[in-house]
């Protein structure tokens, strides 16, 4: 009996957990299509300086177009990540499972490439340190994705599935990143972040926004199953109900002070800085 509650609030708070992070991801793919991309568009391009200062610099095109890109494809990951990792869809409409598969992987691959083109190009806000991490965070997903399709075509679908948590565990990274910064500054007054990214929190979160979610990607994909009793299960769903209240607050304080302002100043043509 107690076992049986303790697996259904268990079930429960993941399901919950998940609506959440997709619900939350696909705001922030919808602001990146919706801010950026539709920015690069409507030729208003200096307003992304607004939300990252020398974002758009026009003495450095192929930057810019490494981040027209990256934000186009970035945004198709956020929104596609959580159905793919949905096993109703992966059994009921297989062909659909592989043709968004083969646009997400493409979308990976593009936006690795186009973050990995602006540093190279301009180099990124905080220096050295973020560009050191940020180059590992495109690597690695251009790894993960290139194998996740590779694994796919040749029909091993262990090494697939394992290949395919690893890719989208460093894709929501990107959105993660945002959300430990959204609760950090709503609770301590950006302490350890300067206006250029080098303060001590922002050295710390370079590589806390990835490296972490690969670990717990390893642990997922080596210990399917692992919680078998009801103490260890009570624990999980704690942890997952809080993970749940941190997403749930940092997506409100990004949606309302950043997002929906700045896709509605894009949409209301407000001048740049007004
Ligand atoms: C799902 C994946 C990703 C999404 C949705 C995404 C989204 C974004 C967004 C919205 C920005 C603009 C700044 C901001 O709003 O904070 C940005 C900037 C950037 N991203 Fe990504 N990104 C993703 C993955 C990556 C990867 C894999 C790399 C590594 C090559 C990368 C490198 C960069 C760089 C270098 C910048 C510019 C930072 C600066 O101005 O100094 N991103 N990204």
């Amino acid at each position: 009996m107690q076992s049986s509650t303790s697996n259904y609030l268990f079930h429960l708070s993941t399901k919950i957990l998940v609506g959440t992070v997709w619900l939350s991801a696909t705001l922030f793919g919808l602001y990146i299509l919706f801010f950026y991309f539709a920015s690069l568009i409507m030729e208003e391009t200096l307003r992304w300086n607004t939300v990252l200062p020398g974002l758009y610099d026009d003495r450095t095109p192929a930057a810019t177009a490494g981040m027209g890109l990256h934000f186009a494809a970035g945004g198709i990951i956020l929104v596609l990540g959580c159905i793919q990792l949905l096993s109703s869809v992966r059994e009921r409409y297989p062909a659909w499972h592989r043709w968004l598969g083969r646009v997400y992987v493409t979308a990976a691959i593009l936006t690795a490439i186009g973050g990995l083109v602006f540093i190279f190009r301009k180099g990124t806000i905080g220096g050295t340190v973020m560009n050191v991490a940020f180059a590992g965070y495109g690597l690695l997903m251009l790894v993960a994705a290139l194998q996740t399709i590779r694994y796919a075509r040749a029909e091993k679908f262990t090494q697939h599935r394992a290949w395919a948590i690893r890719l989208f565990a460093l894709a929501i990274g990107s959105w993660l990143y945002r959300m430990d910064y959204g609760f950090w500054f709503l609770f301590t007054d950006d302490l350890g972040h300067t206006g250029d990214f080098r303060g001590p929190f922002d050295y710390f979160m370079d590589f806390w926004f990835y490296l972490p979610n690969l670990l717990v990607a390893e642990i997922f994909i080596a210990r399917r199953g692992a919680l078998k009793s009801p103490v260890a299960r009570g624990i999980a769903t704690l942890l997952i109900v809080l993970a749940t209240l941190f997403l749930l607050l940092a997506t409100y304080y990004f949606t309302a002070k950043l997002w929906w302002p700045s896709v509605a100043d894009l949409m209301t043509g407000q001048p740049v800085g007004g």
